[in-house]
């Protein structure tokens, strides 16, 4: 998990002053029109303008659901020339997975990898309740990303933690195995760190099964602070 003590006196390449690391404040909400997406640079262009070209217009279709990471004293009114700044973003949406990453070592301790003789015993006849998965229902998790001028304070945690807690609760209304995702090679250090496992042959592909997520959710604390 990251370390939330590193980055003392966290500054802002953009010379504002912020508070010290732990006492930074911010609120996850829904992305709105509210929100300066065409000024985020997070140094990877596709999540860049993803957020600034896609992320609503997908929202509003119901494909899927973006959050964003702003501080907490930012302007509630509409009443901001250029839009409240965002520190970074997360965006989740329904998804499959294939079954194959139930064959990893890391996933076979859940109940889930139980239902992976399913397909052979389907097709010998030999366990009338067996079913065939070819796919797994999960949250996929499209995009993540902090603004790059608040590199290296922890950011990329608080959003990860966030998403991991939206999944856990639409995994109560609908069932979904775990957290899908394809990491970015930076990403793929950060998810590594909150348990995630790869696929052998694809190590970009990574998922964190449900039981994870939700025993993330509960151990760690739910204080909005970087
Ligand atoms: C992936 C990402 C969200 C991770 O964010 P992050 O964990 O907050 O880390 P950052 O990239 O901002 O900074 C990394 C550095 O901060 C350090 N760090 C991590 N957590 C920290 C914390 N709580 N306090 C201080 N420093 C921290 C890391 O050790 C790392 O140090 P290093 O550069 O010396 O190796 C971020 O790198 C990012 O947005 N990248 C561009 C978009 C992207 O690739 N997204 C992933 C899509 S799958």
């Amino acid at each position: 998990m990251s370390d939330s003590g590193k980055g003392e006196s966290p500054q802002g390449d953009s010379g504002e002053s912020l508070p010290r690391s732990g006492a930074v404040r911010y609120v996850i909400e829904p992305l709105s029109t509210r929100h300066a997406v065409a000024s985020f640079r997070s140094g990877a262009a596709y999540l860049d303008w993803y957020l600034d070209t896609q992320a609503r217009r997908l929202a509003a279709a119901d494909v899927s659901r973006t959050f964003v990471l702003v501080f907490a004293d930012a302007p509630s009114d509409g009443n901001v020339p250029d839009g409240v700044p965002i520190i970074g973003y997360f965006t989740l949406e329904a998804g499959i997975m294939p079954t194959a990453f139930l064959e990893l070592p890391e996933i076979q301790r859940h109940a889930i990898a139980e239902l992976l003789p399913g397909a052979a015993a389907v097709a010998d006849g030999s366990d009338p309740l067996a079913i065939a998965l070819k796919e797994l229902p999960v949250v996929y998790l499209a995009c993540l990303a902090r603004d790059r001028q608040y590199h290296g304070k922890g950011y990329g945690g608080a959003l990860l933690v966030a998403a991991l807690r939206e999944a856990a609760e639409a995994a109560t209304h609908i069932g979904a195995a775990g957290i899908f995702l394809v990491a970015t090679e930076e990403g793929a250090r950060l998810y590594r760190d909150y348990g995630f496992v790869a696929f052998e042959d694809f190590p970009r592909k990574m998922f964190l099964p449900m039981p994870d997520v939700r025993a993330f959710c509960a151990a760690l604390p739910n204080v909005n602070t970087v």
